[in-house]
């Protein structure tokens, strides 16, 4: 990730994938394990052609695919290649652009080769040494059972030994660890074979322009800053509200839960960006260590300010759901949760007595991933007696997705001759301020992580230490499903939620507002 201000464009200025000026990345070859998986053909290789587009990788670039199924190189190319026409066909894919450039897809297409070979198999994964001449990075889109073995048998087999300018990394993707004590014992393992500097744990959330503008927004601006601080906010919501269930992914989602699958990745994210302090530099290490002091300023969370609930049937956008316990590989009496809501406590200076309330769930009435700011009252209500005295307070919302962008909610006064206060909003939208490429937000990781740039990565403490401040609640509900609740599919949530911000004299800030 780098930082450029380009004042001298006009208000709608043409942004390149990654910031424009950057240099193609050092030549390497980009080895996928799991090639034939979803990841794979949704994210990756759009990515891989996007930043071929922008004249980001180097001649020599190289995709090595690594899977288990049979197949050969041409075959998996042609593959991948339906798949990037598909995209032009479905204006709701993750990746939608209403045609491929034939130059950007020969370049990548004639740099694939595929491999199949059984990355259990020390013979075979040390085989593809041989394809391997200089530097490589190595990216696990796999099961994550198989991360701290893979990671192991790339160590046995020689291939993650550095020499002078050659370099040797790893892409982990999430869940990393499914809680305190496994994600410690996987760090240790991945520790025990490669350096720090190695290792690249992705977060797809850090890739999301509009996550990344959090850090432009607070620390490229002078306005925000001051206001950022427990004298002026009252609390902040962090919501990732989905209306999509758990689909096709019973068998994965069953044992993990919406806690595991989006609070100490995803949202600890947003909280970092939204909450840490400012720090010295933009270089990896110096940001990673101001997300680690905030992390380290959470409270365990007490499980008594958690609530979980399940979605049974109902209707999502006019369409009728099944009950989550209705799904392909879910149990009939599963007590997974598809609902989280959280309190959480920072003892920090800067927001001792701000509670940060997060909450994710599937199946929900709305979509929407937003960072909600919300102020204190004035001090003195000089509007005394008007219903000025009842508007609401000044909100910031930084809206990730499907909006994109910032709102500010404030007081106007509403022309006529008496002093009569609206609540209006001021709204920033990045379409309309940038000619906007397609993108699926794996551009700026991949590139950043070819070439050595860890700023938007997790390092090992950062993932302790969000699993850590979860974990009272893993552990308690382990115990006992008592409180579980339910919520029919197009609900905002279960009850408990709403009364987790009653308590608190607050209320969550609607899922249907824009
Ligand atoms: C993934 C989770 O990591 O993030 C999914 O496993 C979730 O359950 C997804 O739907 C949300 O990501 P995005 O980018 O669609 O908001």
């Amino acid at each position: 990730m780098s930082f450029s201000r380009d004042i001298s464009s006009p208000a709608r200025s043409r942004h390149a994938i990654p910031p424009s000026g950057s240099h193609p990345a050092p030549p390497c070859t980009l080895v996928i394990f799991g090639a034939r998986g979803d990841l794979t053909k949704r994210l990756l290789i759009p990515a891989l052609y996007n930043l071929a587009g922008s004249g980001l990788l180097d001649a020599q670039f190289r995709i090595l695919g690594v899977d288990r199924t049979p197949g050969d190189t041409a075959g998996w190319r042609d593959g991948l290649a339906a798949t990037m026409q598909e995209f032009t066909r479905d204006r709701n894919a993750e990746f939608y652009t209403p045609q491929i450039d034939p130059g950007a897809w020969s370049w990548i297409a004639e740099r694939l080769e595929y491999v199949q070979a059984d990355f259990s198999d020390l013979e075979q994964v040390r085989a593809l040494g041989a394809r391997l001449p200089g530097s490589a990075v190595f990216y696990l889109a796999v099961p994550s059972r198989f991360f701290g073995s893979l990671v192991a048998m790339l160590g046995q087999a020689g291939l993650t030994s550095e020499q002078g300018d050659m370099f040797r990394r790893v892409v982990i993707e999430k869940p990393f660890g499914s809680d305190l004590a496994t994600a410690r014992a996987l760090n240790q393992q991945v520790l025990s074979v490669l350096d720090e500097r190695q290792i690249y744990r992705i977060d797809h959330f850090l890739g999301k322009e509009t996550v990344q503008n959090i850090l432009a927004m607070r620390f490229g601006n002078l306005i925000f800053e001051p206001l950022w601080r427990n004298e002026y906010v009252d609390h902040v919501q962090i919501t990732a509200a989905e209306t999509i269930g758990v689909e096709q992914r019973g068998a994965f989602y069953e044992p993990t839960g919406a806690l595991r699958d989006m609070v100490p990745n995803h949202l600890f994210q947003l909280f970092a960006m939204v909450a840490m302090e400012p720090p010295a530099s933009f270089s990896a290490e110096t940001v990673r260590t101001a997300k680690e002091q905030l992390f380290e300023s959470v409270r365990p969370i007490d499980p008594r300010d958690a609530v979980r609930g399940q979605y049974g049937t109902g209707v999502v956008a006019d369409r009728p759901v099944a009950a989550y316990r209705d799904s392909a590989g879910v149990a009939k009496d599963s007590v997974t949760e598809t609902y989280v809501a959280l309190k959480l406590h920072v003892d920090n200076w800067r927001w001792s007595g701000v509670p940060f309330y997060l909450r994710t769930g599937k199946s929900l009435g709305g979509r929407r991933t937003e960072v909600v700011v919300q102020f204190k009252k004035p001090p003195v209500a000089i509007f005394r007696g008007t219903e000025t005295a009842a508007l609401p307070p000044n909100r910031m919302i930084v809206n990730i997705q499907p909006a994109q962008g910032l709102t500010i909610e404030m007081g106007a006064k509403r022309p006529g001759p008496a002093m009569d206060l609206a609540d209006v909003q001021v709204r920033f939208r990045y379409e309309d301020a940038f000619d906007l490429q397609p993108n699926v937000g794996y551009e700026t990781l991949l590139y950043d992580c070819l070439t050595g740039d860890a700023t938007l990565f997790q390092r090992a403490d950062n993932i302790n230490a969000a699993w850590t401040a979860v974990d009272p609640v893993l552990q308690a509900w382990a115990q006992s499903a008592q409180d579980l609740e339910f919520y029919p599919a197009g609900a905002t949530g279960p009850a408990g939620a709403d009364a987790l911000l009653a308590r608190d004299g607050r209320a969550w800030y609607p899922l249907d507002q824009t």
